[in-house]
């Protein structure tokens, strides 16, 4: 037996964490039916868990005594299996929270004014701006500190850093990795991370200069901005270098207003609008910086890896459009920007706009919102442009300003938060196989920083959209403690009330637009919103179904009873018109997005979200007091309040809802989750089943649900038994219908089936959207066939349905107990079960029982 990915915090690098830690480890055997017996962790002289007869290798919580700041650690495990085995490795985390002695300096210089004039950049785009009413970010900043080091040997330093905007950190010239957009995005004013890096081959004696390039980030993005009390007037910075020398001597360096400030090259940047660069510029005129008392009480360890540059992929093509547009294609939908060679003469611009879609003659189109546009002007050298401080989502952008344009002088780069890969697929059907890489592209492209709903228009952290997507994402990265952070950010957003908000972190602009929906049903405040705020249940219970991870819940355990007191209140104080018993338990006041943006309702405004909000706000109460009473059942609370509520809710929604023949909303989607949340009583089933049957048969065996819904169709159809309409549904090539997408050209998850007219109407629609990539959590669970039976797959059940539309297929998922796989073809099924588990495999009518290892079943 081996051990291997021994990790800490489910991380890649557990390198300046703070807070209690936890570990995991899997377990490599050649055996089968291994099973871990035990476990023992130690960390020399703070903590001996003891030998601990246990089955848990994942989510073990620290208890030793109190770690010490800013300080490496190593850990030693040894495991023990059935078989009478010990193995025994190490693993290392570092812990960060330095004592602060820095404070925050912020930049001497007007937020807006740049050294240059840059009002004329801007000459084309200026219908862009009035269109979206967005003005273009301001000039970013650089702080330079320097100072003087001894004469002696550095052993260790490390820099803990953050600011008001994104930075990027230099010292003496050179970044000490290659992160992006740090602090990362937070709901600034309660949680704002700080990060750690280790500078110790880049310090020497003498002479030392360190800098932060600060740009206006989503703290001072006219867009994005996180809702706050004033906003502060221009970037700050906050940072400590500790060093340690040879000899056991130390000395800490740490932001104290002696910074110097200035603009450079980037003479505006904003993640919407786009990034204006002058070569020419150099940071040469500085200003003093400006010491500030802001908060240090909100500051906490970055807990995700970073984002990153994570792939890069050359320029398929440069074509001219019809109207004679240079276009650069990388025939791929990604997030991040290009690196472009360039040699253009001195003072002439280049410009770049990034864009999703061609329009119907094949011209560039805006159907983003902002503009997506980077310009720069060149120096006169040859030079590799790439923007600093914005992203984009983009398969083509337009350039201009160039005379020789070439396909090799441009590289797309997908930033995006760094996760080690968990799921693959691949079939006999090329075109399901492109559905599952448009799934996966959408999934890079939308987990930058927190979970979003698309690169583009919005870049926004919807708690709808991960609500349904939570699993898909888990099956195919490790997102543990990338959900984990933005779970943190839910709870700071979270009322007193327990209302979660629509967004986290809850932006300014999403405040405005949910008190003015909400205001129209009488509310003062914002309300929870169906399907949406129902996320801080659903999301930590995905995680801890598929990995187990018990920690999640008790993390939001106080957030999810809020909000779920919440739900039981509005229900009782608002409800009206029904029997009592109903009025009571019916949750039906307030605004909601009901299923959205379901195929047959017309697009735009929130008038038709009361459509299918009068079945989709009290099913989801419904639902997620269900859940909430299975969550305090994994946690040995008491969850009696919130089964009683799920029961006395369905017995108001079957009393008030459930007509004997049809709902009172007749749609697709009411049905599918009717049957999903198992509200339909066993005397109407036959009816109800004979109804959504006709609405799909009738919709020429497409789907008609919306958000909400489509997650759970397939899954109904199959469980009623009909699992060859389910196939027909799922391979359906008309609109509405992925392999539509498919068929068309998409190379991510379109956000809506129909996006393809925003080639004529130029709609702002994204390409972009993971919602509807859901579906590759029914492929993995019925096409391959991979479930959990329990929590983290401890027990796995293997139960592939053939389709005829396919001759082979062959899934991996790299699970907290290591990966599990199924392949098979017409005559046999491979299936590998990792150690740690057993599995029930269902294959030609037949059951077997299995522990870990390699199986052929023919
Ligand atoms: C976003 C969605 C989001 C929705 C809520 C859209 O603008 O892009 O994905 O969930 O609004 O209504």
């Amino acid at each position: 037996m081996e051990l291997y990915n021994l990790q800490v915090n489910n991380r890649i690098r557990a390198f300046g964490i703070d807070g209690v830690p936890c570990f995991s480890w899997k377990l490599k055997d050649q055996r089968s039916d291994v099973l871990q017996q035990a476990y023992r962790i130690t960390i020399d002289g703070l903590w001996d868990s003891g030998i601990v007869t246990s089955r848990d290798s994942a989510f073990i919580a620290y208890a030793g005594s109190p770690l010490s700041r800013c300080t490496e650690y190593r850990w030693h495990l040894t495991v023990w299996n059935n078989y009478g085995d010990e193995a025994s490795a190490e693993g290392s985390f570092e812990t960060a929270n330095p004592v602060w002695i820095a404070r925050w300096v912020e930049s001497g210089i007007k937020r807006g004014v740049s050294q240059y004039d840059y009002e004329n950049r801007n000459a084309n785009n200026i219908l862009d701006e009035t269109k979206s009413g967005m003005k273009a970010g301001a000039a970013p900043v650089n702080f330079t500190r320097s100072f003087v080091l001894p004469e002696k040997p550095v052993v260790r330093a490390r820099v803990y850093a953050t600011a008001f905007g994104v930075y990027q950190l230099r010292v003496n010239g050179l970044r000490p990795d290659d992160r992006e957009f740090a602090p990362e995005f937070t709901s600034y004013e309660k949680l704002h991370y700080y990060q750690t890096y280790d500078v110790t081959e880049l310090l020497k004696t003498g002479q030392n200069r360190l800098e932060l390039y600060v740009g206006d980030g989503w703290y001072f993005s006219d867009q994005a901005s996180p809702v706050l009390g004033p906003r502060h007037d221009a970037p700050a910075v906050l940072y400590q270098v500790e060093v340690q020398f040879e000899g056991g001597t130390a000395c800490t360096v740490a932001s104290d207003g002696s910074e110097t400030c200035s603009t450079g090259y980037v003479v505006s940047s904003d993640l919407f609008m786009g990034e204006a660069q002058d070569m020419r510029l150099g940071f040469d005129q500085s200003m003093p910086a400006v010491l500030k008392e802001y908060s240090l009480d909100t500051l906490a360890a970055q807990p995700t890896e970073p984002i990153r540059p994570m792939k890069q992929l050359p320029a398929t093509s440069v074509f001219q459009t019809p109207k004679g547009e240079w276009i650069a294609d990388f025939g791929q939908i990604i997030a991040g920007r290009a690196r472009i060679r360039l040699d253009i003469p001195n003072g002439q611009q280049a410009a770049f706009e990034y864009f999703e879609i061609l329009d119907q003659n094949g011209n560039y189109i805006n159907t983003m919102y902002a503009p997506q546009k980077d310009t720069v002007i060149s120096a006169g050298e040859p030079f590799t442009h790439e923007a600093l401080f914005t992203f984009h989502g983009f398969r083509y952008i337009r350039v201009s300003g160039i005379d020789n344009i070439r396909p090799e002088d441009f590289e797309a780069i997908l930033l995006t938060t760094e996760k080690e890969n968990a799921g693959s697929f691949e079939c006999s059907e090329p075109r399901l196989n492109r559905l599952y890489q448009n799934i996966r592209w959408s999934q890079w492209n939308n987990m930058v920083s927190v979970p979003t709903d698309c690169p583009t228009r919005e870049k926004a952290g919807w708690t709808g959209d991960i609500l349904i997507y939570a699993r898909t994402a888990l099956t195919n990265e490790n997102v543990t403690s990338f959900l984990r952070s933005w779970l943190r950010n839910v709870r700071a957003d979270q009322s007193e009330r327990g209302v979660v908000m629509i967004t986290s972190p809850f932006e300014k602009l999403y405040d405005t637009l949910v008190r003015g929906v909400c205001a129209g049903f009488g509310d003062t405040e914002p309300t929870n919103v169906a399907g949406w705020s129902d996320a801080i249940v659903w999301v930590p219970y995905e995680m801890y179904r598929v990995t187990g991870d018990r920690l999640i819940l008790r993390e939001n355990f106080v957030a999810m009873k809020n909000f779920c007191d919440a739900l039981i209140e509005t229900a009782h104080t608002k409800a009206g018109g029904f029997a009592e018993e109903v009025d009571r338990w019916l949750f039906n006041t307030g605004f909601h997005f009901g299923e959205w943006l379901i195929p047959s309702e017309p697009v735009g405004g929130f008038e038709i979200c009361k459509t299918s909000a009068y079945y989709v706000a009290p099913f989801f109460a419904c639902q997620s007091m269900k859940k909430m009473a299975e969550i305090c059942e994994a946690l040995g609370e008491d969850g009696e309040k919130y089964l009683y509520a799920s029961e006395q809710m369905k017995n108001a929604i079957q009393k008030a809802l459930i007509l004997p023949d049809k709902l009172p909303e007749d749609k697709m989607g009411a049905y599918v989750l009717a049957f999903a949340f198992d509200l339909v009583p066993e005397e109407k089933k036959a009816a109800y089943k004979a109804r959504l049957l006709s609405l799909i048969a009738a919709n020429g065996y497409c789907l008609d649900t919306g958000f909400l819904a489509t997650p759970f169709l397939l899954d109904v159809l199959c469980d009623l038994g009909e699992t060859e309409l389910a196939r027909k549904v799922f391979w359906q090539n008309k609109m509405p219908g992925w392999f539509y997408e498919v068929e068309h050209g998409a190379t991510a998850i379109w956000e809506a089936w129909n996006a393809d007219e925003a080639r004529s109407t130029g709609r702002f629609v994204s390409f972009d959207h993971y919602a509807f990539g859901i579906v590759d959590d029914w492929i993995m669970r019925r096409l391959c066939g991979i479930r959990a039976a329990s929590p983290g797959y401890r027990h796995i059940v293997i139960e592939p349905m053939r389709d005829v539309s396919i001759n082979w297929l062959s899934r991996s998922f790299e699970s907290v107990h290591g990966k599990i796989r199924v392949e098979y073809d017409d005559a046999q099924l491979k299936v590998i079960i990792p150690p740690n588990t057993t599995a029930t495999v269902i294959w030609n009518g037949c059951t077997h029982e299995v522990g870990s290892g390699t199986y052929c079943f023919r």
